[in-house]
């Protein structure tokens, strides 16, 4: 962790870039704050996010199932789900040079009091008291003014008619729910999820992906009886211990407790929470985050969203300290309620004889933060200017890369043909091009795990070598092998000094 936080986070940003992760958006003209592209590898790797994510929660025991819905909403539904009203920030502008900036964190960052939720009087007068100035000038700040996040457009030729880009992609679950009742004839407890871009106009977009205006969440919509004892699966995962930070040592300055799922029943709103929160510690872990950098957070009243009844958001420790990743709110009927109440049509469901309107455990998942956090903990470097990062082999953006030595002697041929044998079963690439130091160095700034390299044994015997990417050892096997050692390399089944045989 100590580690973590002494990383130059420039660096990996610069790498990002240069070898085509994450790009700022609209750049050649100067983009806008707040907004970045996947580039080729960086899409590779969201795709292999999402698809692990989708491996790992969206099970078939668990009846989830995944739609797409439209980015953009009528008002309509949002002034129902409350986002009109409540989905709102609190902004105060420099008198002197006009720049806009989020009250709250303006006074946390300069004080170190937390304030977050409190009302636009309260902020402006901390201001005031404070002497908080603008980062910017130094100049006075205004008066903290309410400011809602939604992006409205219009829709149609006329203008009139105003709709939203959506702030989340629940509600499109939300207004759908009588569609998928009646199209599944799924019963309760069954989930929802969504994969897309949401979007936000936030105050003031910063940290890298981590606070953006449009941005990529993985969300689900768990439904659940109200009377319902527990998840049928959460016994399976009776073993692991959840850190949870408790309002009390929030307050006291205190650290998390660790507590097993059993004992955590006892402080969370719903039992379903309990279930997903194990579930996700698990995930990120196998996405390389350490234990010690997750916990869960008890959100304080003033902080929880409008429609939660209690929030234990999973946080990771960044190198610019502790952030919200997953936000797991129990949003009980809140939602289904009030879109039953505005659209006038019935959203219960019918469990035996009786009309029940499901309640709500939601786990939102928000991709770009995910992948921060991923770049973050998988940086290496040797403190001599090689740099790698250490990603999971299955979510690296190839699992191996196909080397000819030299370019001549047939070399070239030989290494294609191996490629385009491997291809079909594993994420491989092909690269002949520069000196093979070259080529392991650019193979190693994108985290491709394996280098396999055919040389002049390789015309005698049908051998390669394998390298491996985070301690630059090689091993040498037979072409016909490689399947089987790269499945098994993959799957974490051997480990790389049985993927042949050692060489000096
Ligand atoms: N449907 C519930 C919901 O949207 P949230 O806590 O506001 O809850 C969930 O958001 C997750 O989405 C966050 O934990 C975070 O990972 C991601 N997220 C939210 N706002 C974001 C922003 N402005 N930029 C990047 N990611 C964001």
């Amino acid at each position: 962790l100590e580690k973590v936080a002494a990383i130059q986070f420039d660096r990996v940003i610069d790498i990002a870039k240069r070898r085509g992760i994450i790009f700022q958006s609209s750049e050649i003209y100067g983009g806008i704050s707040g907004f970045f592209d996947f580039g080729p590898i960086g899409c590779l790797m969201k795709r292999k996010i999402v698809d692990s994510w989708r491996e790992f929660f969206l099970t078939p025991e668990d009846r989830i199932y995944e739609m797409e819905t439209c980015t953009i909403m009528p008002e309509q539904v949002l002034r129902a789900s409350g986002h009109l009203k409540d989905f709102i920030d609190p902004a105060t502008q420099c008198k002197g040079c006009n720049s806009i900036f989020r009250a709250d964190n303006l006074i946390e960052e300069s004080t170190g009091q937390f304030v977050e939720g409190m009302d636009p009087v309260e902020l402006t007068r901390i201001i005031s008291e404070k002497g908080v100035k603008c980062p910017k000038c130094g100049g006075e700040l205004g008066p903290t003014r309410i400011f809602n996040l939604m992006l409205a457009t219009n829709v149609g030729p006329v203008e009139g008619s105003i709709a939203y880009l959506r702030p989340e992609t629940a509600q499109g679950i939300f207004v759908n729910f009588k569609n998928i009742c009646g199209s599944t004839r799924a019963k309760l407890p069954f989930g929802v999820a969504q994969v897309g871009t949401s979007y936000r106009n936030e105050i003031s977009p910063r940290q890298w992906l981590i606070r953006l205006r449009e941005f990529r969440q993985m969300e689900i919509e768990m439904f659940i009886n109200p009377k319902a004892e527990e998840p049928p699966q959460l016994r399976q995962f009776s073993h692991v211990k959840l850190p949870i930070l408790t309002r009390e040592a929030q307050a006291g300055g205190g650290q998390p407790i660790e507590l097993s799922v059993e004992e955590s029943l006892k402080v969370l709103p719903n039992k379903f929470l309990a279930y997903f929160m194990a579930k996700e510690l698990l995930w990120y872990q196998q996405l390389g985050i350490p234990k010690g950098a997750i916990r869960f957070r008890h959100m304080n009243p003033n902080e929880t969203p409008h429609y939660s009844k209690g929030n234990f958001d999973m946080e990771i420790r960044f190198d610019f300290g502790w952030k919200e990743i997953v936000g797991n709110a129990y949003r009980t009927d809140f939602d289904l309620k009030t879109h039953m109440a505005n659209s006038g049509k019935d959203l219960t469901c019918l469990e035996g004889e009786e009309k029940v309107l499901p309640h709500v455990v939601e786990p939102s998942f928000g991709i770009d933060r995910t992948f921060y956090a991923l770049l973050l903990y998988s940086y290496r470097d040797d403190g001599r200017g090689w740099e790698w990062f250490a990603f999971p082999p299955r979510i690296a953006p190839y699992l191996c890369a196909v080397f000819p030595l030299v370019s001549k002697d047939g070399l070239p041929e030989r290494a294609e043909g191996i490629y385009k044998g491997l291809r079909s079963d594993f994420d491989a690439t092909f690269d002949s091009s520069g000196s093979i130091g070259r080529r392991y160095a650019r193979s190693d700034e994108i985290g491709i795990p394996y280098c396999i390299t055919c040389d002049y044994q390789t015309l005698e015997d049908s051998t390669v070598t394998i390298r491996n990417r985070d301690d630059s050892s090689q091993v040498r096997t037979s072409v016909g092998d490689l399947p089987e050692v790269l499945g098994g390399l993959m799957r974490g089944d051997i480990s790389f000094s049985a993927a042949g045989k050692p060489m000096k």
